[in-house]
Formats: C-alpha cells, structure tokens, sequence
C-alpha cells in the first residue's frame, strides 16, 4: 500500500474515533452558551459516562435520544431512593408528607419522560420540550416543598439538582436540534 493511503486510514480512524466525544463536548459547549443554567463540566462528565456503557451517538439526534435516556434512568434512580427514605423512621411527619409527593412527582416525571422519548422519535420538538420542562418543575416542587416549613432540610437536595441538570441538558440540546434540523 502507499503511503498516502495509510495516511488517509490513520486520519479516517483518528475522526472515527474521536468523534464521540466531539459531539459531546462541542454540544455541551453550545449548550452552556445558550443557558446560564447549564453547567459544561457536568454536561461533558455525565454524557461521557453514559456513552461508554452503550454505542457513543454519531450526531445530535442520538445525542438528544442518550441525553433522555440518561435523565430517566436518573429519574428512575430517584424513584428508588425516596422510596428507601418513605422507610427511615428518622424523618418526622412533615419530611415524610414532602417524601409522599416527591415519590409521586419523580413517578410523574418518569412518564413524561417516556412521552418525550415517544414525541422526540417522531420529531415532535415542541412536545417533547413540554414534557421535558413538566418532569423538571417537578424536581424543583420537590425540593421546594422542604423549604416551606423552617427548620426543615430536604435530604434530596444534592439528587434534585442532579436530576434538574439532566433535565436542562435535554431541553437545551433538543433546541439546538431545532435549529439544526
Ligand atoms: C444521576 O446521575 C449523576 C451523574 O450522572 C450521578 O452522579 C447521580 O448519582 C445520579 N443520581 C441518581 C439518583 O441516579
Ligand atoms: C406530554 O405533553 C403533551 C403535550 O402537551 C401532553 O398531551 C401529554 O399529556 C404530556 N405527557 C405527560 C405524561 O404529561
């Protein structure tokens, strides 16, 4: 072979490979561009991980699917967590009614999720987006109902923004998706 053509092999491996995670970290920085609430950092780390348990997206539309993907897995998480705390008899009345809610809200959130799966697969942004923003309030409700009683402090805090960030990331790369498409 000569030695342009093993030239040309190395750069097409070199773009193959690297790909991946141009995409992330590209789309991360347009995405913290367009929203102050967007954190880059977070948006490059929890996207790299996810992609290194399932095929890295080859362009924004398999980035927006892995983004709502990983929020509802979160989500899911989430469910499975207040419900160990609904258990811990160290909570009193209060925390426990603020659990109740934060359980049947990230519930809510998991099916708005899956709708915006549902909408986003037949390229309807404008759904998907309603549904996106719908399981994110619900993130900021749960942790806001701790705040309404003084004294009382959310064990959720740290997951609640978490999640709130995920949910941030999907809105935002859906709009950029919009303006691409
Ligand atoms: C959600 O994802 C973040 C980062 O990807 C992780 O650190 C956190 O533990 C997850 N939280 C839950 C509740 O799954
Ligand atoms: C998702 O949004 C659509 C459009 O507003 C709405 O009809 C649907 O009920 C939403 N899904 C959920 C689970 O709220």
């Amino acid at each position: 072979m000569k030695f342009a053509s093993y030239l040309v092999i190395f750069f097409l491996f070199l773009f193959q490979s690297s790909n991946g995670s141009n995409l992330i970290s590209q789309s991360c920085k347009e995405a913290s561009k367009n929203d102050p609430n967007l954190r880059y950092d977070f948006c490059v780390a929890s996207l790299e991980d996810e992609s290194k348990l399932q095929p890295p997206p080859s362009n924004l539309e398999g980035l927006v699917g892995m983004s709502i993907q990983l929020t509802k897995s979160n989500g899911t998480n989430m469910v499975s967590i207040i419900s160990k705390l609904m258990k811990d008899k160290t909570f009193d009345q209060y925390a426990k009614v603020c659990l109740r809610d934060c359980f049947d809200l990230y519930s809510d959130s998991l099916s708005d999720l899956d709708d915006a799966v549902v909408a986003f697969k037949s390229k309807d942004l404008d759904t998907a987006a309603i549904n996106l923003s719908a399981s994110l309030d619900n993130s900021v409700t749960c942790e806001d109902q701790f705040k309404d009683k003084k004294g009382e402090a959310s064990p959720l805090t740290k997951e609640n923004r978490v999640f709130f960030q995920l949910n941030v990331i999907s809105l935002a790369f859906i709009q950029m998706f919009h303006q691409h498409y």
